[in-house]
């Protein structure tokens, strides 16, 4: 029966409370776009010295030719690790990349005229890496940095399309994107960017010194170290900046001064070295960000990673205290110290020193006492390798235990690791490692005969 009646007093109250809703999204909306283009109009700061930040390279031995600068830059951003697919051509795109709403595939980037950039012009490639529009208003999915390169300055973006045009072209398309509705819709961006891009110029801080400034130009730009040591908020945008991160199943670690999960214990040098070589006397650079290294930042000049050092060791940090160590004669200790001997010490060595960048020190080791033992139980079920660099092409490797040690067993050993020689973390459970153990399909125990 179709009802012709009026609208009733209750129907009425609803389309009342409808429209309000509306109003009041249409004024935070105002509000939103009010705050976004205050942030447009935030001066760019101290010209000079902005000039000398973004020169850095040049004065410290990158070429000053443009194609060649922008090789050295491109390197810097790491463009080629996302668009690259394995074992595809260099450039042409077509890596699927998993995110929590479906999976998202990198864009051909050489300069082939109809699958590549060949004919998009200078600003049309600012605008497409630095705020996330490609032509006719495309919007891109941040699974592009561009939230981030946004602070890099126009003529190292310009750089680096110089030299992305002397790549060789690839004519192939890359394949389409795989989310479902709603996330499949570009013009959603538009909201994400209201809500989580700034897209304000780098500031210089005219407090600091220029290699500071520089530092900190990498790290947030080019870098992008953010994008995977920041957390993320339900919706993919950043939060606590450089405070350590969850991702694939790793933990990226803080970036900052402080000495307990950060890298404050670490010398400059010690930074330098994990950048440059994959591995220092303290640890080795595993897991993505082994590809980081092995595809950026082993090619950046040791000056320019010296100046990230100085900036990430200027940062303060969460200021997270370590918790008391548990007791040498804890239950768990016991059995983690006598299954650490027999398993471990070989390599590691008993007092966990590990052996200079080859295997890491387990003593004093941020990633180990980091407050998610991700990193820890990880390595301990399926292995790891280093990073493999030009100083270093041989990394070592790390065997896999999910078939020798037990869920309790495991977890002792990764307690004991984590509140021995100087560490203290919270203690790991065999739930946690039988959960880590699902996740990775890690295999189960070989039960002994
Ligand atoms: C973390 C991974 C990642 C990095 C690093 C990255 N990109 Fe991208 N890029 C992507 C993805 C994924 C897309 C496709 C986004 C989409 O479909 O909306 C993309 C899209 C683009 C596009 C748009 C192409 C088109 O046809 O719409 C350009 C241009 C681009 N990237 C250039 C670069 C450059 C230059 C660099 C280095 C400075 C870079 N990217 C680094 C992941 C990345
Ligand atoms: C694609 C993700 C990713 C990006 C981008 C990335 N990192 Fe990492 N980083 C990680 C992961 C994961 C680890 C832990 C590796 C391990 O345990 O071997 C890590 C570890 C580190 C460590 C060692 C910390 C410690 O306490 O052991 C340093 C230093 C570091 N990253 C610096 C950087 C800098 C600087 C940048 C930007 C230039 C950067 N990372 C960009 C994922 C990333
Ligand atoms: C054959 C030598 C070898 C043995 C045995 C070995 N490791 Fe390792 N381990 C390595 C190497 C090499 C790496 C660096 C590669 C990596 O991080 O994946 C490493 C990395 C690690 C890491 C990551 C360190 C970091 O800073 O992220 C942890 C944790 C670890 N091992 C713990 C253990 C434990 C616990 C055992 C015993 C159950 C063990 N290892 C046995 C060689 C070994």
């Amino acid at each position: 029966m179709v009802t012709t009646q009026k609208t009733s007093k209750p129907a009425r109250k609803r389309w009342f409370i409808l429209i309000a809703l509306l109003v009041l999204a249409l004024i935070v909306l105002l509000a939103l776009m009010q705050w976004r283009s205050m942030q447009h109009n935030s001066s760019a700061g101290d010209a000079v010295l902005l000039e000398k930040i973004t020169r850095y390279d040049q004065s410290h031995g990158v070429s000053s030719d443009t194609v060649q600068r922008g090789m050295y830059l491109a390197q810097a951003a790491d463009c080629i690790a996302c668009h690259t697919n394995t074992g595809g051509k260099p450039f042409a795109g077509g890596l699927p990349m998993g995110t929590p709403f479906g999976v998202i595939t990198s864009s051909n980037v050489t300069p082939d005229k109809t699958y590549g950039i060949g004919n998009w012009s200078a600003e049309e490639f600012i605008r497409a890496t630095k705020q996330g529009v490609a032509p006719h208003g495309k919007l891109l999915y941040p699974a592009m940095p561009y939230n981030l390169y946004a602070t890099v300055s126009d003529r190292d973006i310009l750089d680096i399309f110089s030299y992305l045009k002397t790549i060789p072209a690839v004519a192939e398309p890359a394949p389409a994107n795989q989310l479902p509705f709603p996330f499949n819709i570009r013009q959603l961006m538009f909201g994400w960017n209201l809500l989580f891009f700034n897209p304000s110029p780098f500031k210089p801080d005219p407090s600091k010194s220029v290699e500071w400034n520089r530092g900190a130009y990498l790290v947030d730009g080019l870098g992008h170290c953010a994008a995977c040591h920041s957390g993320k908020n339900l919706l993919g945008g950043n939060r606590d900046y450089l405070l350590g991160n969850d991702l694939e199943g790793w933990h990226a670690p803080e970036l900052s001064g402080s000495h307990y999960l950060g890298l404050g214990s670490w010398s400059t040098q010690d930074i330098v070295d994990y950048l440059q070589a994959g591995g220092n006397k303290i640890t080795v650079a595993a897991g993505s960000m082994g590809e980081v290294v092995s595809n950026s930042t082993q090619y950046m000049t040791a000056d320019d990673l010296k100046a990230i050092a100085v900036y990430l060791q200027s940062l303060p940090g969460s200021g997270k205290a370590a918790p008391a160590a548990l007791a040498a004669t804890d239950e768990t200790m016991v059995l983690g110290h006598q299954l650490y001997q027999v398993n471990c010490a070989a390599c590691h060595a008993s007092n966990g020193q590990g052996v200079n960048a080859m295997v890491p020190s387990l003593a004093n080791s941020p990633g180990v006492q980091a407050s998610g033992a991700n990193n820890v139980i990880r390595t301990v079920l399926v292995g790891g390798r280093g990073a493999a660099t030009h100083s270093n092409p041989t990394s070592a490797q790390m065997p896999a235990f999910a078939w020798k040690l037990s869920d309790t067993d495991a977890a002792a050993i990764a307690t004991y690791i984590r509140n021995v020689w100087g560490n203290a973390a919270p203690a790991v459970s065999a739930k946690d490692v039988a959960g880590i153990r699902a996740k990775l399909n890690a295999g189960a125990l070989l039960t002994q005969h």
